[in-house]
């Protein structure tokens, strides 16, 4: 036999290269907190059921508890030999209690083991995520509600379409922001529910109590097939997933932002606090924080390309592949956490540059569609008035004049129905008001949107 835990039918012992490539400590040392966690529900869950005495448990769960203390004083020494937490902390408590140790695996196997773990661990961070996602929505709602009647250029291929509300746009974040906090919490749906007791795949002879280490664990269900329970990684591909879908709206934030804040369009000032310098050009200040977001974006769906590649084919229950379940997920919450901080914290203190975004709208031919609407209200079929505006505007484009620069008597001749309150109704403002249809961009839409918004954080 060889010196490894599980030695006992090997003659040869591997060189220590092969340990390094096969070892996972160096990662999944992240779970040792919810690898105690587990092993101290699993090892009380065989007193109750008769499967250990009290005094072995009493044994092990000590020796659990100090080897807690030591963890979150650093103190704690791993070793590639023991190839992931799991068996290096049943090493540690070995060293400790002595061959007792040993009874702690009764009735487990690291399958289920590492599932718990892994479990335990988006678990526990899904609410922090989602609690960072609603200081976004809240810092959101505060900025529209002070922009109703910012008047900015709404895009379409990227060309100034129709006047909106900046408060508006701020809000259409808002909603996206909204699913993505209800898929993390249907994601930590899929995620409480208990694989511990599946053992290697097909369950135990011990007596076990899984409800009891489900309750235990605070876990809302149990896995209710074995070989599901070791060999579900659903969970952690949702989490991947939504905290994809998650990045790519923050990078369309963070697009708009580095756009809106260069010379060419002049409609923000993103604070110093979140800007840099160039190294050789004294004049710039550079949304680094807006483009590192959208580039951090990349690696996280990297991350959920990786894992369903792992995915893929895998043949039931578990195979050493699902151990490249975890770097991906680990490196994406110690992401996601700080982007989403950073985005707050950018977006809290931009400068609207109010007057710079209603300016973009005046002199452009964003007023068209009101022109062409108001023909049609006068009588002109609505296809026939798009024409007679298209004609105008590209007049206009020939010769410097906008809509509002027609003269009456130039309107006039195109139609007697046209009057002077066509003036109004191509002001920029009046446009984005009078866009009163539900969900649309009229400021009275707009309050709307912001007191249920209001609403739904207030719950
Ligand atoms: N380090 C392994 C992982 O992360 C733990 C489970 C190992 N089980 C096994 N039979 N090799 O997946």
């Amino acid at each position: 036999s060889t010196d490894k835990l599980w030695g006992g039918r090997f003659s040869a012992q591997a060189d220590s290269w092969v340990d390094e490539f096969g070892a996972s400590i160096s990662f999944d040392q992240m779970m040792a907190d919810e690898d105690i966690t587990g092993s101290l529900a699993h090892v009380k869950m065989l007193q109750k059921t008769g499967i250990l005495s009290a005094e072995d448990v009493q044994q092990i769960v000590a020796g659990l508890e100090d080897i807690r203390q030591d963890l979150h004083q650093n103190k704690l020494h791993f070793t590639v030999e023991n190839e992931d937490i799991h068996m290096n902390i049943e090493s540690i408590l070995t060293d400790r209690i002595g061959p007792v140790a040993g009874k702690l695996h009764t009735g487990r196997s690291r399958n289920d083991q590492v599932a718990t773990d892994f479990h335990l661990y988006v678990k526990n961070r899904l609410p922090k995520i989602i609690d960072e996602i609603k200081t976004i929505q809240k810092t959101l709602v505060k900025l529209a509600s002070e922009n109703v009647e910012t008047i900015m250029p709404g895009y379409t291929h990227l060309q100034h379409a129709q006047p909106i509300s900046y408060g508006h746009y701020l809000m259409a974040y808002y909603s996206m922001l909204k699913r993505d906090i209800e898929r993390f919490e249907f994601n930590l749906k899929h995620t409480d529910i208990s694989p511990l007791g599946a053992a290697a795949l097909a369950g135990t002879t011990f007596p076990i109590d899984r409800q009891f280490t489900a309750d235990e664990l605070g876990f809302a269900a149990v896995y209710n097939n074995s070989l599901d329970a070791v060999s579900d990684r659903d969970f952690a591909l949702e989490f991947l997933s939504n905290a994809s879908i998650l990045m790519l709206h923050l990078s369309r934030f963070c697009e708009e932002l580095s756009m809106w804040v260069s010379y060419e369009f002049n409609y923000l000032e993103l604070s110093d606090k979140y800007t840099t310098g160039g190294s050789i050009m004294p004049q710039k200040k550079n949304p680094d924080m807006a483009e590192l977001i959208r580039g951090k974006s990349g690696r996280i769906f990297g991350h959920l390309f990786g894992l369903l590649s792992t995915m893929k084919s895998l043949p039931l229950a578990y195979n050493k592949d699902l151990q490249e379940d975890k770097e991906g997920v680990f490196d994406t919450v110690k992401t996601i956490l700080p982007a989403l901080r950073v985005f707050n914290g950018m977006v809290a203190t931009v400068k609207v540059k109010k007057d710079n975004m209603y300016k973009a709208t005046t002199h452009d031919f964003s007023n068209a569609t009101e022109l062409a609407d108001y023909l049609a209200t006068k009588g002109i079929p609505f296809r026939q008035a798009h024409g007679i505006v298209g004609e105008l505007v590209l007049k206009g484009l020939q010769t410097g004049k906008n809509l509002q620069d027609i003269t009456m008597s130039e309107f006039k001749e195109i139609s007697p129905l046209i009057d002077e309150d066509v003036y109004h109704v191509l002001k920029p403002e009046v446009a984005v008001e009078r866009r009163n249809s539900f969900g649309g961009t009229g400021f009275k839409q707009v309050e709307a949107q912001i007191d249920q918004a209001k609403r739904e954080l207030a719950e």
